[in-house]
């Protein structure tokens, strides 16, 4: 082992110095590069990365033996979360969603920070930016409330060209009293007014106690057919709920969602994390949903991510689709052994839209700050405990002493 010595007199391995010395940036940069490679994505001069430096602000600089910002884009507060999506009959697309103002002190610094972030993206990229701005000034006021002000979503090609972004907005930005009337005015300026009984009646029947608007998305770039995309966080929910809410699109969307969640959660009740549910909007038909989406918080209801790996692989094989990427996505994305830690698998999804084959996405935590402990089975079939008393995480990179 070399020693060396470091300004301060105090003698560290090199090892030590090199990991002192890494940033939030290096740290997800080589993630996705990885991510890239195990996904047969190609990285155009590294123009993913520069993109991906950009969305992350001034987070790429944060030193990672620095606390972790106030960001709930994870867990653990690391700003960022991959993920790779699964579409039958295509290649797989890896995606990354960051925190550009996450180390910001205020909300509306916050959205500035993010919304600069943006600007960079879409003069690199060359794209309009006219769908965020059509509701900046419902989402981004001079002194939003809620809990976030703008994340950002890259989702890259599957062969080298222009990435797909999204941004995503808080319906809470005018307080959590009012979040039903942002998503009404925002859904009625993309001229998608006619979809909002649905919306309101049926999938948030139970706003606003145990149904909650959580973001608001509109995508930016060359997508096909640019979505405007409204996600409801159901509460104390079950799967009765889950036929109910994904019946409205249709029979068999209620069937599959349903056993969707079986196999993801290996539950019928969700008390802990809601499943997320998103209905997608083109301006093709602005008052039927394009797509219905069915997140699933996938670690609440596993022991560790070896548990999580083998349903999101039985989720792929029902679609037909092999497992060997969803592997080296996780040998990508973390370095720990999948049994030794839970939440870098954080959601698993399922997308159903008309005419097409259900899609399946895994979400992957990077875990640049912190892991959080494996857990142990109760007696009780079903029913999973924490190994600790209280969920206690452990650093993911012990500081050096
Ligand atoms: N970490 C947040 C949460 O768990 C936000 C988030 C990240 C999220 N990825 C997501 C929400 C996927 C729904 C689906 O809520």
């Amino acid at each position: 082992m070399t020693m060396v010595d470091n300004p301060h007199g105090i003698t560290a391995t090199r090892r030590e110095l090199e990991h002192a010395a890494a940033t939030l940036g290096d740290h997800l940069r080589g993630r996705l590069d990885r991510l890239c490679r195990a996904a047969g994505t190609a990285d155009p001069e590294g123009r993913y990365r520069d993109s991906l430096t950009e969305l992350l602000g001034a987070g790429a600089d944060r030193p990672l033996s620095a606390p972790a910002p106030p960001s709930g884009v994870s867990d653990d507060h690391t700003p960022a979360e991959f993920s790779v999506t699964f579409p039958a009959g295509d290649r797989p697309r890896v995606r990354v969603l960051t925190e550009p103002g996450c180390g910001a002190a205020t909300l509306a610094e916050n959205g500035r920070l993010g919304r600069l972030a943006l600007q960079r993206t879409a003069r690199r990229w060359d794209f309009p930016l006219d769908p965020l701005r059509r509701v900046e000034t419902l989402f981004l006021p001079a002194a939003p409330q809620g809990t976030f002000a703008l994340w950002c979503a890259m989702e890259l090609p599957a062969t080298p060209g222009t990435p797909g972004f999204k941004a995503y907005l808080d319906p809470a930005a005018h307080g959590p009293e009012h979040t039903a009337d942002v998503v009404e005015e925002a859904l009625a300026r993309f001229g998608c007014a006619r979809a909002w009984p649905l919306l309101r009646e049926h999938v948030a029947a139970r706003y606003p106690h145990d149904d909650r608007f959580a973001f608001f998305a509109v995508d930016l770039g060359p997508w096909a057919a640019p979505r405007v995309k409204v996600y409801v966080a159901h509460h104390r929910f079950d799967l009765d709920g889950v036929r109910r809410v994904a019946g409205l699109f249709s029979e068999r969307c209620g069937r599959q969602a349903v056993e969707f969640c079986r196999i993801a959660a290996g539950t019928d009740r969700f008390d802990r994390r809601p499943p997320v549910s998103c209905l997608s909007f083109t301006g093709r038909n602005p008052r039927t949903p394009a797509a219905y989406t069915l997140h699933l918080p996938v670690r609440d209801h596993v022991t560790d991510d070896g548990h999580a790996r083998d349903r999101a692989a039985s989720l792929l094989r029902r679609q037909g689709l092999p497992t060997g990427l969803l592997d080296r996505a996780l040998g990508a994305v973390s370095r720990r052994r999948p049994a030794d830690g839970v939440g870098l698998i954080s959601y698993l999804s399922l997308v159903q839209a008309p005419a097409r084959p259900p899609r399946v996405t895994v979400y992957l935590a990077p875990e640049a700050y912190r892991v959080a402990p494996a857990r142990v089975r109760e007696s009780r079939p079903g029913a999973i405990l924490s190994r600790e008393s209280s969920p206690r995480m452990r650093h993911a990179h012990p500081p050096a002493s």
